[in-house]
């Protein structure tokens, strides 16, 4: 069972292999796909988090750290149980400390040019949703694309809404966005994302970090007649805010179409959810016919999933995602 478990560990890591040049922080497992049913295992630079959504690996648990410490030599390994008895995903989930400690959970990790702080202690999520690396790439790049073909025009603006710790933003801003500007309602949340921007080198801009409801913001941007070269939509799929519901079943196109009046002509819109029930085809269309409301020349750029880190994508719960690209 011990070398069968290191095997299976190598030959899903080995699938990752094209992501060892780009970043330290990946996912190593993604569940049935890779062979460990229920279990998914992330890794941050130098610490893992190991995340049991199913009960069918947890009898093993000990063998699979056990395992984990002898190819991986982690500082530290954190354990999540996120299944509830009444089998349901849990957001609060006991967190464990099995190899290391607390202080170990807290590092830095790279991606591309740039770093983020994780703490896989800090909540269920550690401070860098791993599913999103490669369009953020994209992002940094298309933004070092728009400066470097325009020097005349030197001010282009990004938009990161539900921002999170703004690793959105830290890419634009690197890849020479002027300004980026990040909405999300938790004041801890945005302090983060300050400090991954000092992490970076980067200057705290006038307009960069709006506390609050991030329809608010966009409805506020839209009266004072801002305008961006990039925005991103990437929003929880339920959330409650002053006595308001969002979901983005219901809510999300029709703010797709209010953020699309910010876009400047020539800009980007990238717009992703990891709401399970969602259809990638017809999540890409909507997103389309909601642009063009706007925009009636827009275009889908892309329509895409998960990057190879998450094998098996879109085939189970807790690993779904749809993402899309509009150009304008
Ligand atoms: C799924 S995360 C967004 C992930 C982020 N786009 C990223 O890739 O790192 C959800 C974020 O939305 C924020 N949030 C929830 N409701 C909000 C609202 N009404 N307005 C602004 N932010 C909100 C939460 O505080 C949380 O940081």
């Amino acid at each position: 069972m011990a070398f069968d478990l290191k095997n299976k560990l190598a030959i899903a890591l080995e699938k990752r292999s094209p992501l060892f040049s780009v970043t330290d922080a990946y996912r190593v497992v993604n569940g049935s796909a890779d062979g460990f049913p229920g279990l998914t295992i992330d890794k941050f630079g130098d610490r893992y988090q190991m995340q049991f959504f199913g009960p069918e690996l947890l009898p093993n648990k000990d063998e699979i750290v056990k395992a984990l410490v002898s190819i991986f030599n982690p500082v530290c390994v954190v354990v999540k149980e996120r299944l509830s008895s009444a089998g349901r995903s849990l957001e609060n989930a006991p967190m464990d400390v099995v190899v290391g400690s607390r202080e170990d959970a807290v590092g830095v990790v790279r991606e591309g040019k740039a770093l983020f702080h994780v703490d896989l202690m800090d909540t269920i999520n550690p401070g860098l949703f791993l599913d999103m690396r490669h369009v953020r790439l994209e992002v940094e790049e298309r933004f070092r694309a728009m400066s470097g073909a325009s020097s005349a025009h030197s001010g282009f603006r990004f938009l990161n809404l539900f921002s999170y710790t703004c690793s959105f933003s830290v890419h634009a801003r690197l890849g020479g966005a002027a300004v980026a500007t990040n909405a999300d309602i938790s004041g801890k949340i945005l302090d983060k994302g300050r400090e991954n921007y000092a992490l970076n080198g980067l200057d705290l801009r006038p307009g960069e970090f709006f506390r609050g409801n991030a329809i608010e913001y966009v409805h506020w941007a839209q009266k004072k007649g801002l305008r961006f070269d990039g925005i991103v939509l990437d929003p929880p799929s339920f959330a409650r805010f002053k006595g308001f519901n969002f979901n983005v079943r219901e809510h999300l196109m029709p703010l797709v179409a209010e953020c699309a009046e910010l876009l400047n002509p020539n800009g980007f819109f990238m717009v992703s959810s990891n709401y399970s029930e969602f259809n990638l085809n017809a999540f890409a269309r909507d997103v389309l016919a909601a642009v063009s409301s706007v925009h009636p020349k827009a275009k889908t750029s892309w329509k895409k999933s998960q990057d190879v880190d998450f094998v098996g994508s879109g085939s189970t719960k807790d690993s779904c995602l749809v993402a899309t690209l509009v150009e304008v």
